[in-house]
Parts: C-alpha cells; sequence; structure tokens
C-alpha cells in the first residue's frame, strides 16, 4: 500500500494534479497495486491567508509518506522567492532529495521546435543536482543600499554531495543501458575552485564504471549542442544552477513545458514528483492547460516506488496521444481540453 502526499500548489497545479490522479487511479486498477492519497494544501493561497509556508511538522508528517506528487508552487499576488524558498526548496533540501532527474525525450517529430530532429536524435536524461551549490543560500551583502554595495552568493560544494550525485549518474546511466555515455556539464575553464572538485570526482568515480563512456561540456557548449546535436546526449550530470537552466532548454527541445517532468529524488527517503512548468496563472480554472507533464510525473513516480510496469505502461500511453490525436502541446492549442487529456491517457492505458 502505498501512500501518496499530494501538494497540488498554485495555479494550474490542482487542475494538472487532478489529471495525474484519474491516471493513477487507472493504473494502479490495471496493474492491481494499492495506494491512498492525502491532499496538503501548501502554497501561495494558504500562505496569503495564513502567512504560514512551511512548518517542521508539516516536513514530519511528509516524511511518512511513500512519495509527494506536487502540481505547482508560485502564486502572482506573492513577493517572487517566498514561496519558492519557503516551499519548493524548503522540500527539497529537508527531505534531501539531492537528484533532479530530469528526462528529454521528443514524443512527436511536429513538436520540435528544431528543424530535422526525430525521437530518436532527443532522447537524454539530465541529472540535476538538487541540494547545493548556488541554491545553498550563502552570501551576503555588504554596504547594502550604497554606492559601495557589494552583493556575494556563494556556489557551495561538498565532497559527499557532489560524489553521491556523481554516482547516483553514473548507476542511472548504467541502468538505463542505452548509449552508455555520461557528459559531465560544468565551467571548468572559469569556475576553478567548483568544478576542479567536481571535474576530480567525476575521473576518480568513473574508474568504478569502466562501460560508461564519459565526456565533458562546458555549460555554454551544452546549451549549444541541445539545439544543434541534441544526439550526442544520453546522460548528462550537472550541477543545481546549470540544471536548472539547461532543462528549460531541454523542455523546449521535447516539444515545451507541457509535457516535461521531473523528479527530485532522495534514493533512500521520500522523494518527490512534478511537472516543470510553473503554475501559469493566465490559464488557471480555464480547463486548458496540458496536464501531460504531471501525468508523466505520475509515472516517473510509479517506477520510482518500484512500479515499472505502470510507469512504462503510462508512458506508452502518453506517446500514443501525443503522436497521434494532439493537435499541439500548448495550453489551448490541444484541441482537447486539460479533462479530456487526462481521459484519452486512461483509455490509452
Ligand atoms: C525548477 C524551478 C525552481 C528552481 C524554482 C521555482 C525555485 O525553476 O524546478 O526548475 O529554480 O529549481
Ligand atoms: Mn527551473
Amino acid at each position: 500500500m502505498y501512500r501518496i502526499a499530494v501538494i497540488p500548489g498554485d495555479g494550474t497545479g490542482p487542475e494538472v494534479v487532478n489529471e495525474g490522479l484519474k491516471v493513477l487511479g487507472a493504473a494502479a486498477k490495471k496493474f492491481s497495486f494499492k495506494y491512498e492519497s492525502k491532499i496538503f494544501d501548501f502554497g501561495g493561497e494558504r500562505y496569503l491567508k495564513s502567512g504560514k509556508t512551511l512548518e517542521d511538522g508539516d516536513i514530519a508528517a511528509l516524511k511518512e509518506y511513500s512519495a509527494i506528487y506536487l502540481g505547482a508552487i508560485g502564486h502572482p499576488d506573492v513577493k517572487p522567492g517566498i514561496l519558492e524558498t519557503g516551499i519548493l526548496l524548503k522540500l527539497r533540501f529537508s527531505l534531501d532529495q539531492y537528484i533532479n532527474l530530469r528526462p528529454v525525450k521528443l514524443y512527436n517529430q511536429d513538436f520540435c521546435p528544431l528543424k530535422d530532429k526525430l525521437p530518436e536524435d532527443i532522447d537524454f536524461v539530465v541529472v540535476r543536482e538538487n541540494s547545493e551549490g548556488l541554491y545553498k543560500g550563502m552570501g551576503e551583502f555588504q554596504n547594502k543600499g550604497t554606492a559601495q554595495e557589494v552583493a556575494t552568493q556563494i556556489s557551495y560544494n561538498t565532497r559527499k554531495g557532489v560524489e553521491r550525485c556523481l554516482r547516483y549518474a553514473f548507476d542511472y546511466c548504467r541502468k538505463r543501458n542505452k548509449r552508455k555515455k555520461l557528459t559531465l556539464c560544468g565551467k571548468t575553464n572559469v569556475l576553478t575552485f567548483a568544478w576542479d572538485l567536481w571535474e576530480r570526482t567525476f575521473n576518480e568515480v568513473a574508474k568504478e564504471y569502466p562501460d560508461i563512456t564519459t565526456d565533458y561540456a562546458h555549460v555554454d557548449a551544452t546549451t549549444m549542442w541541445f539545439v544543434k546535436n541534441p544526439e550526442w546526449f544520453d546522460v548528462i550530470v550537472t550541477d543545481n544552477m546549470f540544471g536548472d537552466i539547461i532543462t528549460d532548454l531541454g523542455a523546449m527541445i521535447q516539444g515545451g513545458m507541457g509535457i516535461a517532468a521531473g523528479g527530485n529524488i532522495n534514493p533512500k527517503g521520500v522523494s518527490m514528483f512534478e511537472p516543470i512548468g510553473g503554475s501559469a496563472p493566465k490559464y488557471t480554472g480555464k480547463n486548458v492547460i496540458n496536464p501531460l507533464a504531471a501525468i508523466c510525473a505520475a509515472g516517473m513516480m510509479l517506477e520510482n516506488l518500484g512500479e515499472e510496469k505502470s510507469g512504462k505502461a503510462i508512458e506508452s500511453a502518453v506517446i500514443k496521444i501525443v503522436s497521434r490525436d494532439l493537435k499541439s502541446l500548448a495550453a489551448g492549442k490541444m484541441g482537447y481540453s486539460t479533462k479530456q487529456i487526462g481521459d484519452l491517457v486512461v483509455k490509452n492505458l
């Protein structure tokens, strides 16, 4: 019996999560596994009413679950930064979800903005470190508000944090068993402390994985190759900030935010799965947002829980409707409503 904590969150989060739960229910029936779910109201609305983001008690409660299924966090009436750090990053950090796993896979050539790229050309996974780097929140102001002001923001990288991320990436690449190529994406030519540690550790750990081909690319070149030669990539491992940036580009080449899913993973703890697009306030409540990213996130969650067949079946159902039925992956242009897409996935499942 799986226990799923559901955080629908803000904006279109609740709408896409509803469709994901619909598909989850159908998968449970078909593959006969059992789960119970509980809704948690963390998000912008609750913050505006109560001033609360996440309390220690909330974190403790979430630790009792098998997984967390998240819609979106972000509210137009709340100053940027409060909900992001107070909820999303707090969840990632306090549950030690040190991997952010973001598959980039094109399901239908027609939805790719790149010319002449086929589904087999765009099929890689980004392993983003999810607990350190620039996201650690280290830094300070000096002489704030004066002409002499200095603001520093520190990238914090520990040997332990870097190594566990790299090991996860090597293991993942081996298990994925495709091209067995792992690319380290960094900036060794400029960020000479952080990326020295990353590169040294990468080369050391690589010795334990002789079956994996290794490669290195600077982050700026990586963005160029995402557009020019995405077929070069199999698994990419990178730090928190670079991973944040390159996965938005990755989402675009796979067809847009409507299809991009991710997992915040603690291999020995509670992991959290989410569509990587935001709360899309302008589409809220209109039944036009694409729920496929959230549905794919539910599939990733099942795979992570050990229900691999269900996860794969959800992905196959998504592939069918993306390659056959949908006019577009963009909100309002899909040829179907949010709810109809959930129903279509269920039908194909
Ligand atoms: C993401 C988002 C978050 C991040 C924001 C909302 C804090 O952009 O999940 O990629 O920067 O990690
Ligand atoms: Mn991002």
